[in-house]
């Protein structure tokens, strides 16, 4: 069959106050089976209507992406849950009380009007509530919720922004709407409420210590903590297929501060050596510790994890396209930081190297 080429439409559009006309066209376009990206308060999303079998296969399609991977679901209103899921215990109703409209993914039981598409095949649905004036109006606009994943494709870096959108689906997708940046530049947390005690199948800036202030218990998914691709049983299906990868080889190297910016420098040198170009994702703390021959960025401070989770997928991508090797810093794993170290582990394909204390004498 011959190959052809979408017309995608890209409507920039204004996040404190969409333009109603542009909802309006996008809505239309998921309400007939299209697909629309569009920002959420994390990454863009590609939509679909969740009720639409035929509409969330083109999102596989178009991202290349294994139909075993679910998508999540997402809503303007409560109301819609109660209809997504058979049961919604009250643990659900407390954090959507706290955490919605946010960065927070609720997997429950699913009930029959989810197509198996949307939930990848699985008997339970990924349901959240952006924090997003154009997402929520798109929603509600389109009289249904949309199934999202992130808007790239299969195995690239997420896209924090309209510019990553184009470069990966222009061509495969209907229509952009185009806000700008996204505020926090990770993927929402993914807490799964069907196993006895709530787990953490994906960090995000909703993080642990929040969630157990709110519920009390919750785990991590061990996969979440693995310092290499370990053989366990994958929860969530997302968790097996390669993620974030850059166009580029990359190293994590975790440690405190002083003994990691040594190893940076170590490998670095030894990458240079090999006639390598370099690159290295550095902090403010840190950015004036490495010689310019390199091409160093700053992810933010160390200060406030946010702005380097806000920045990390924006810099990879960046330096894909101008090195072959990515260094990357290491951050310790509280708050956000454990969401900021499983995308670095994750995006090096586990290529992590922890640099020992020095020895001072
Ligand atoms: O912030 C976000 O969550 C963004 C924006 C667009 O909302 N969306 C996003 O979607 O990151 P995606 O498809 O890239 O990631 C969804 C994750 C995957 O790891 C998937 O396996 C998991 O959620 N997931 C979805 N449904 C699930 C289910 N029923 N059970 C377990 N995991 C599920
Ligand atoms: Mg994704």
């Amino acid at each position: 069959m011959e190959h052809r080429e979408k017309r995608t439409l890209i409507l920039r559009i204004n996040s404190e106050k969409p333009e109603i006309e542009k909802i309006r066209i996008a809505a239309e376009v998921i309400r007939k089976g299209g697909l629309v990206a569009f920002p959420t308060e994390t990454v863009y999303g590609l939509g679909a209507d969740a009720l639409n079998e035929l509409a969330v296969k083109k999102i596989y399609l178009a991202k290349n992406r294994p139909f075993d991977n679910p998508t999540i679901v997402h809503v303007a209103e409560r109301s819609e849950v109660y209809k997504l899921a058979k049961k919604v215990p009250e643990i659900a109703e407390e954090l959507m009380n706290y955490f919605w409209p946010g960065p927070l993914t609720l997997v429950l039981e699913a009930s029959e009007i989810v197509p198996r598409v949307t939930r990848g095949g699985l008997e339970t649905v990924a349901i959240r509530m952006p924090r997003h004036k154009v997402a929520l109006e798109l929603i509600k606009q389109s009289r249904t919720p949309i199934a999202a994943p992130s808007a790239n494709l299969a195995g690239r870096p997420s896209p924090t922004s309209a510019e990553h959108v184009i470069r990966d689906l222009h061509g495969k997708i209907d229509v952009i709407l185009d806000a700008g940046s996204t505020v926090l530049g990770l993927e929402s947390t993914v807490l799964d409420l069907t196993s006895e005690i709530p787990q953490i199948l994906r960090p995000g800036s909703v993080s642990y210590e929040d969630l157990k202030r709110v519920i009390g218990k919750v785990e991590v998914h061990p996969a979440v903590l693995a310092k290499r691709e370990l053989e366990f049983k994958a929860r969530s299906p997302g968790m097996k297929h390669r993620h974030y990868a850059p166009n580029a080889e990359m190293v994590v190297v975790e440690g405190e501060t002083e003994a990691m910016v040594e190893k940076v420098k170590e490998i670095a040198m030894n990458f240079s050596e090999q006639g390598k170009k370099v690159g290295i994702l550095a902090t403010d703390e840190t950015l004036d510790r490495y010689p310019k021959k390199w091409v160093v960025k700053s992810l933010g401070t160390r200060e406030d994890l946010g702005s380097v989770a806000k920045n990390l997928f924006k810099l990879l991508r960046e330096l894909e396209n101008e090195v072959d090797v990515i260094i990357a810093e290491g951050f310790p794993e509280k708050g956000v930081g454990l969401a900021i170290m499983n995308r670095l582990r994750k995006a090096s394909n586990y290529n992590v190297v922890v640099a020992e204390k020095s020895v001072k004498n």
